[in-house]
């Protein structure tokens, strides 16, 4: 893993280029944000003494720590992390009833990518499978002057063409857990999905770190068949769900007219060590579904939502929509014995034909075979909602200081025309996957496709370095008077959490003045309540194009989307990465040439 090739930093609107090996040399700090005006903050310079990171002082990280404000300042590590991924499809059977997947390597989930806050990570991405697209997506990340390798098909690249390759690369100036997954349609939920560990300082100590846990609905049947069936509004009710891709399913009194039954699958486990401190990095990565994730007997001590430290509160159990992360410690303080570990699929946001089937074991006895007694202590939850805003509270406090003059409001609502489609102020998002929103932005126009629902912000003061820190705020207005709930993710930006407020209709006259400002919830995904609005906050200091969308799978492919197209005079793209977007684009055009590919939906 030898440091190589250029790194590209925005410092105000020009641009250096600096090779890799003369990083060490260079103090230099990640692209200043609004929040201060410095180019080199002072710590950068004249770093605190530096305190390691040991299961004592999680809080420590060198000379930076959990008290650094990451939006300001990354560790100059001077490491380029490299993996390889391939894409394909196959045979597998997660819970032991065959069907089609598609993998990363070959595995659900795929490989964890590991990085330290602060290193460069170049990520080989090629496309093994025979006649799908596809593009791959590290959410959550801001990709600050790195827009190119976001990974929307459609939007920041066109899709990697069969038998072809992308290298995405790009700084990592947040730490904590996260996924990648493909946002090609709805390839992730056919098995496209990995862990990201980004290791930094944490808000609470622990002794073991045991690495992501992903909670899933499953299907024995494709989602692209089930598409057909979703796409007519009422969405499928899926047979199971998997933890960390695996679980068992009992063919003979389930499925006994199945031949590919094999009832061969077997159920995640965990082996605790009494006393000891753990770990777990909870992602929910369902189709459609959210989750009350509890473990049997033992509290949860809660550390971060996405990639975002927050004061640690404990809980028996924690709920969780799609897209969010939440990290949390779990003492082996229980007595020794085996334990069910449940996902908590709530039946009420939507329905599975075996949600009490979605667990896994913790054993405090490697040798147990035998399945848990343990009863659920804990109260189930019927809201789709997220966890009380109360519980959420950043530990890098950050208020929003003038949110108003900016306001984005966007109204959801449906049409019925050849299937059911989500609108945004009555567009549904449609891309055309070989002229992605950055090629227009490239070719220098500012005039996008009607149905690339794309929103132009920037700072009043032209600049998005500037000394005032300016903000954007959007809000979703539900008025399908559907009443679901959405989780909304925003690429390229942590969002505060102005309001969550179900059945209500915004007022600009009267809400801002209820307006969450002080220290509110940070995060990347957060749940629009059913016939009400969400508002969220976030600073004009990225330029790029960030897709934001609702994270159920089936919505995303329904048009639920918006893109925003942020201080576009500002966008930074070196000549090499520009290269690189457009020989994808043209292999992606070539291969279609000779194989027209169907678009089903939305395109994300
Ligand atoms: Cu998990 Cu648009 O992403």
């Amino acid at each position: 893993m030898r440091p190589q090739g250029l790194l590209l930093f925005a410092l105000g609107a020009s641009a250096l280029h600096i090779p890799i090996q003369d990083l060490e040399a260079h103090l230099l700090p990640e692209r200043s944000s609004n929040l201060h005006l410095s180019p080199l903050p002072d710590d950068n310079l004249h770093p605190r003494q530096s305190c390691e990171n040991t299961p004592t002082s999680r809080n420590c990280w060198g000379d930076f720590s959990v008290d650094t404000n990451y939006y300001d300042k990354t560790p100059v590590a001077g490491r380029t992390v490299e993996y390889w991924l391939s894409v394909q499809q196959g045979p597998c059977a997660p819970d032991g009833v065959q069907r089609t997947c598609m993998t990363f390597n070959g595995t659900i989930p795929g490989p964890t990518l590991f990085a330290d806050w602060g290193d460069t990570i170049v990520i080989h991405v090629t496309n093994n499978m025979a006649t799908n697209g596809t593009a791959i997506h590290w959410h959550g990340l801001r990709q600050s002057s790195s827009v190119l390798y976001d990974g929307v098909p459609g939007v920041t690249q066109c899709p990697i063409a069969p038998g072809t390759s992308l290298t995405y690369r790009f700084r990592v100036t947040q730490y904590g857990s996260t996924w990648y997954h493909s946002h090609f349609s709805l390839q992730y939920s056919e098995g496209l999905f990995g862990g990201m560990i980004f290791n930094g300082p944490a808000t609470a100590d622990y002794d073991e770190d045991l690495g992501v846990l992903f909670l899933q609905d499953w299907s024995h049947t494709e989602s692209f068949t089930l598409w057909n069936t979703a796409k007519l509004g009422a969405p499928p009710s899926l047979e199971t769900g998997l933890i960390n891709g695996t679980n068992t399913w009992d063919c003979a009194t389930q499925d006994p007219a199945n031949p590919s039954c094999t009832s061969g699958g077997a159920k995640k486990e965990i082996i605790f060590t009494p006393g000891t401190k753990y770990r777990l990095r909870l992602v929910n990565v369902a189709i459609d579904g959210k989750f009350q994730f509890s473990i049997d007997g033992h509290s949860l001590t809660v550390i971060a939502n996405d990639l975002v430290p927050i004061v640690p509160f404990t809980t028996d159990s924690l709920e969780i929509t799609i897209g969010q992360r939440y990290d949390v410690i779990v003492e082996a303080n229980a007595t020794p014995g085996d334990y069910w570990l449940r996902a908590g699929w709530i039946q009420t946001c939507s329905m599975n034909n075996n949600p009490a089937n979605m667990t896994a074991i913790v054993r405090y006895d490697a040798s147990s075979t035998s399945d848990p007694t343990s009863a659920s202590t804990i109260t189930p939850s019927t809201n789709c909602l997220d966890e009380p805003a109360a519980n959420l509270v950043p530990h890098l406090s950050l208020d929003v200081t003038n949110p108003t003059s900016n306001i984005t409001r966007e109204d959801l609502s449906f049409v019925f025309d050849s299937y059911f489609k989500w609108t945004i102020n009555t567009s549904s998002l449609l891309l055309d996957w070989a002229h992605p929103t950055l090629e227009n932005i490239l070719d220098g126009t500012s005039i996008f496709p009607t149905e690339y629902n794309v929103v132009q912000v920037q700072p009043t003061t032209g600049t998005s370095n500037g000394s005032v820190p300016e903000w954007a705020v959007l809000v979703i207005q539900d008025m399908s008077n559907i009443g679901l709930a959405h989780p909304i993710h925003l690429h390229g930006h942590d969002f505060w959490i102005l309001s969550q407020t179900p059945a209500a209709q915004f007022d600009p006259a009267t809400s801002p003045a209820s307006f969450d400002l002080t220290n509110p919830p940070r995060r990347d995904v957060a749940t629009l309540p059913g016939n009400g609005y969400l508002a969220i906050a976030f600073l004009l200091d990225n330029p790029g194009a960030w897709l934001t969308h609702c994270h159920i799978a089936w919505h995303a492919s329904q048009g639920l989307s918006l893109e925003f197209v942020e201080s576009q005079k500002d966008i930074v793209v070196s000549a090499a990465d520009e290269a690189v977007f457009r020989g994808t684009c043209d292999a992606w055009r070539s291969w279609e040439l000779s194989n027209p590919f169907e678009q089903d939906d939305s395109g994300i």
